[in-house]
């Protein structure tokens, strides 16, 4: 049986993702603070496959996706038991945006090593994390190649299992290592970020 997904957001990340799973016929909960019923012009527009609920609802996904702001990472612990869930951590640590851009200060930590103390046990991976919404939801195939997504986690199965996915979506997945390591590469002001890179062949 197909996996089940679940976001923790309903916005511009939210939509791009969906719109790829939906694409590969994946049943995904989109959720948001607000009514699950407010969601109904989102969900339409989504199409077959995606469905509006509670964060709560969302976390009991098989794989569930972070597409919330990181001043919200706060509400995540007591969305489920976390522990051994695969969780893709799509955020950055932007605390403002246009035009200053000021990230948190985390301390030289990589940020999703401060999202993984929110959801206790999970097997975090970051991914879906460097690309503008808008060039996320476009077709990951050009003629000049296939668009790149990293990836980066301290489980090889999860990276293993969300590297997969994202090369089903038609996507390249480049696996970069840890949270510690490769995840602070591909974070808000790493080396890669908004690096839109097309991988021949
Ligand atoms: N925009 C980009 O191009 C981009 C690229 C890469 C990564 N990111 C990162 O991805 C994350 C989402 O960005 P976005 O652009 O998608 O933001 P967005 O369009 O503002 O969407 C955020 C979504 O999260 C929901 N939300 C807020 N607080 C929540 C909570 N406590 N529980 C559940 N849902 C909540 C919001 O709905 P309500 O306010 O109604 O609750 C909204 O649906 C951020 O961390 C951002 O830094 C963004």
């Amino acid at each position: 049986m197909k996996k089940t997904f679940g976001i923790i957001g309903a916005g511009n990340i939210a939509q791009a993702v969906a719109g790829h799973l939906l694409k590969a016929g994946y049943t995904v909960t989109l959720s948001s603070r607000k009514d699950p019923a407010l969601l109904a012009d989102t969900i339409a527009a989504l199409g077959a496959g995606a469905v509006a609920g509670t964060p709560a609802d969302a976390a009991q996904a098989d794989i569930v996706l972070l597409a919330l702001p990181w001043a919200q990472l706060a509400t995540l612990p007591n969305l489920t038991n976390w522990d051994q869930r695969l969780v893709i951590d799509a955020t950055n640590h932007y605390l403002t945006f246009a035009p200053d851009f000021q990230v948190a200060d985390l301390n030289g930590r990589a940020s999703s090593e401060v999202v993984r103390e929110q959801v206790p046990g999970a097997r975090l991976v970051k991914a879906f994390n460097t690309l503008y919404f808008k060039v996320l939801a476009a077709a990951p195939q050009e003629s000049a190649g296939k668009r790149v997504l990293f990836v980066s986690g301290d489980h090889a199965d999860a990276n293993a299992e969300v590297a997969a996915l994202i090369e089903s979506l038609g996507f390249n997945a480049v696996t970069l290592g840890t949270l510690a390591g490769g995840s602070q590469l591909q974070q808000a002001k790493g080396p890669l970020a908004s690096l839109n890179l097309l991988k021949k062949g």
